[in-house]
C-alpha cells in the first residue's frame, strides 16, 4: 500500500516567527548574514561563501551575466541560465569573470578620421558622453585621444568638423598601464584631477576606462563576493544530458560553481552527472535538485552534490503540481529537508547546505526559509522584476512590466530540465509565460529586502543565520490570522505593495 502523509504540507505564508529576547547588540548593522554554499567537513571551512543568502534562479528570463555581476556586487551568486547553446553560456561566464569592477571596456568609440556629427551620434546612442579615439575605431585599437563633452560646442562648431582638431591627443592624456589596481588609478584620478583614465596595454592599446564615479560606486558595494583573485564569482545552470560537453567550456570560461537544473533531482540521471563532475573536474563545486524529502536529499549528498536545492511546484510561473500532481508546500519541504541535512551532519560529520527555491513571494519569506533550515535561497519571479534581469521592459497601459516565463514553459523550450526521453509530439508544459511589475535596480530592492531581513532577526535576537536557526519559534496561523496580519477594518487611503 502506498506510503500516505496525512498532515497536509505548508507554504511559508502560512508560518510567522515568534520574537525572543534582543539585547542591546541586535541591531541590524551587527546581523552577518554570511552564509556556506558548498559542502564542508567539520572544523572546515566551505570552499564558497555567500555574503548574503541570494541566489538567483537558473531561468533565461532571470539570470544573465549583467544580473550575475550586479548581484555578485551585492554578496549573492547568480547562476547563469543553461537552456542556451554551451557557447552563449560560457561566453556569459567569462563576462562575468572578465568583469573588473571599476575598469570598463571602452563602448564608445571613434577614429581620427570622424567628425563632431558622428560624436552627437554616438552620444545619443550610447547615452555616454566619454569617448575613445583610436586607430581602427574599437574598444581596443591604438589610443590616438579622447573626447569628453568638455571638448566640443555644437552651437559653435560645424557638425562637419574632424574629432582630431578637438580631441584631448594621446600624447597629452594621462594614462595608466595594464596591471594597474584600482585604488593606484583612483589616485591618479584626484592627482591630476580628471574623471577617467585610460588604461594602455603595453602597445599603447586601449584596454579599460576607469571612471572617477565608478571608483566611489564600487566602493560603496561592501558585500562584494570575490574570488581569490578579486573576481566576481559567478555559477552556470548544466543539465543531465550534455554535460560531459558543457561542463568543460564553462570550466574553461571561469565558472566558479555548476548546478543541475531539474525539476526533480532523485534521479540516476543526476547521480551519472554528479559522478562525472566529480572525477573529471573534483575542484568545481556542484550543487543537484531539486528534492522535497529526506530521501531524496541523502540521496544527493551520498551522490557527490555540494548543496542540494528544495522546491517542486512552488514556483510563482509553475503548474508542474496541476499537471503532474507531484510536489509539497515548501515550508514542509525545508523543513523536512533540513532535518535530513543536520541528521547527515550528526551522522558523518559532513554538513550540506540547503536551498530553498522558489515560491518566495514576501521578503520575510526569506527569513522564514532561513529559520526553517535553509542556508540560502534561489528567487526566480524577484530577480526578473529589476532592470538587470534580461528580458524586456513592457508598458502596459501606463505601467512598466517586465516579462517573466517559466523554464518548462512553450516559450523557453527547455525540454531538458523535464524530460524522461518520452516522445516529441506528446511533451506537455510545466510552467507559464508572465509579467511582472518592473521594479527598478537590483541594488535598491535587494539592500531593503535584506533590511527587512536583518530586523526580524534582530527581533528573534539571532546576529547570524546559524542562531536564527537555532533560536526561532516559528508558529502556524490560521487562515483567520492571515487576514488579521494584513491591514483591516480600515479603508486605505494609498495602498501600497508592501512587497
Ligand atoms: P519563483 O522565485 O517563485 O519565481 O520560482 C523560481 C523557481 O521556479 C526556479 O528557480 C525553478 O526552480 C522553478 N521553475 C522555473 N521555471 C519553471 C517552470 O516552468 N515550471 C516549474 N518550475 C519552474
Amino acid at each position: 500500500m502506498a506510503k500516505i502523509i496525512n498532515e497536509p504540507a505548508h507554504t511559508f505564508n502560512e508560518y510567522l516567527l515568534i520574537p525572543s529576547y534582543s539585547d542591546e547588540k541586535n541591531i541590524p548593522s551587527n546581523v552577518s548574514l554570511v552564509t556556506p554554499v558548498t559542502r564542508f567537513k567539520k572544523g572546515e571551512e566551505p570552499k564558497i561563501t555567500m555574503n548574503i543568502p541570494m541566489t538567483s534562479a537558473i531561468m533565461q528570463s532571470v539570470s544573465g551575466d549583467t544580473l550575475a555581476i550586479a548581484l555578485a556586487k551585492e554578496g549573492g551568486i547568480s547562476f547563469i541560465f543553461g537552456a542556451q547553446s554551451i557557447e552563449n553560456e560560457a561566453r556569459m561566464v567569462k563576462n562575468v569573470k572578465t568583469y573588473k569592477a571599476g575598469f570598463v571596456p571602452s563602448d564608445s568609440n571613434l577614429k581620427a578620421t570622424s567628425t563632431l556629427e558622428d560624436v552627437v551620434n554616438l552620444k545619443t546612442k550610447t547615452g555616454h558622453s566619454t569617448i575613445a579615439v583610436t586607430s581602427d575605431g574599437t574598444s581596443n585599437g591604438k589610443l590616438v585621444g579622447l573626447i569628453t563633452s568638455r571638448d566640443y560646442r555644437i552651437d559653435k562648431m560645424k557638425l562637419s568638423t574632424p574629432v582630431k582638431s578637438f580631441m584631448t591627443p594621446a600624447n597629452k592624456l594621462v594614462v595608466g598601464h595594464d596591471g594597474i589596481s584600482l585604488s593606484k588609478a583612483n589616485d591618479i584620478i584626484w592627482e591630476h584631477k580628471i574623471n577617467q583614465l585610460p588604461v594602455l596595454d603595453k602597445a599603447g592599446r586601449l584596454k579599460y576606462l576607469i571612471f572617477r564615479k565608478d571608483y566611489d560606486e564600487h566602493k560603496k558595494n561592501p558585500n562584494e563576493n570575490l574570488d581569490a583573485h578579486k573576481r566576481y564569482i559567478v555559477g552556470a545552470g548544466i543539465n543531465t544530458r550534455d554535460y560531459e560537453e558543457r561542463v568543460p567550456a564553462l570550466v574553461k570560461a571561469g565558472v566558479d560553481i555548476l548546478c543541475i537544473d531539474s525539476s526533480e533531482g532523485f534521479t540516476e540521471y543526476q547521480k551519472k552527472t554528479l559522478q562525472w563532475i566529480k572525477k573529471h573536474y573534483p575542484k568545481i563545486p556542484v550543487g543537484a535538485g531539486n528534492v522535497v524529502d529526506g530521501d531524496g536529499f541523502r540521496f544527493l549528498a551520498d551522490a557527490g552534490a555540494d548543496f542540494v536545492k528544495i522546491g517542486i511546484g512552488g514556483g510563482s510561473i509553475c503548474i508542474t503540481r496541476e499537471t503532474k500532481g507531484i510536489g509539497r508546500g515548501q515550508a514542509t519541504a525545508v523543513i523536512e529537508v533540513a532535518k535530513a541535512r543536520d541528521a547527515y551532519y550528526k551522522k558523518t560529520g559532513i554538513y550540506i547546505p540547503i536551498c530553498s527555491d522558489g515560491g518566495i513571494v514576501l521578503d520575510h519569506h526569506i527569513t522564514l526559509a532561513l529559520a526553517m533550515g535553509a542556508d540560502f535561497v534561489m528567487l526566480g519571479r524577484y530577480f526578473a522584476r529589476f532592470d538587470e534581469s534580461p528580458s524586456s521592459k513592457v508598458n502596459i497601459n501606463g505601467t512598466f512590466y517586465k516579462e517573466y516565463w517559466g523554464e518548462g514553459s512553450a516559450r523557453a523550450r527547455n525540454w531538458q530540465r523535464y524530460d524522461l526521453g518520452g516522445e516529441a509530439t506528446l511533451k506537455f508544459e510545466e510552467g507559464v509565460d508572465s509579467y511582472v511589475p518592473y521594479a527598478g535596480a537590483l541594488k535598491d530592492n535587494v539592500r531593503r529586502t535584506l533590511e527587512k531581513v536583518k530586523s526580524t532577526m534582530c527581533n528573534c535576537g539571532a546576529l547570524t543565520i546559524k542562531e536564527l536557526q537555532k533560536k526561532a519559534t516559528l508558529t502556524l496561523v490560521s487562515a483567520t490570522a492571515i487576514v488579521e496580519g494584513g491591514a483591516h477594518d480600515v479603508i486605505q487611503k494609498n495602498k501600497t505593495d508592501y512587497k
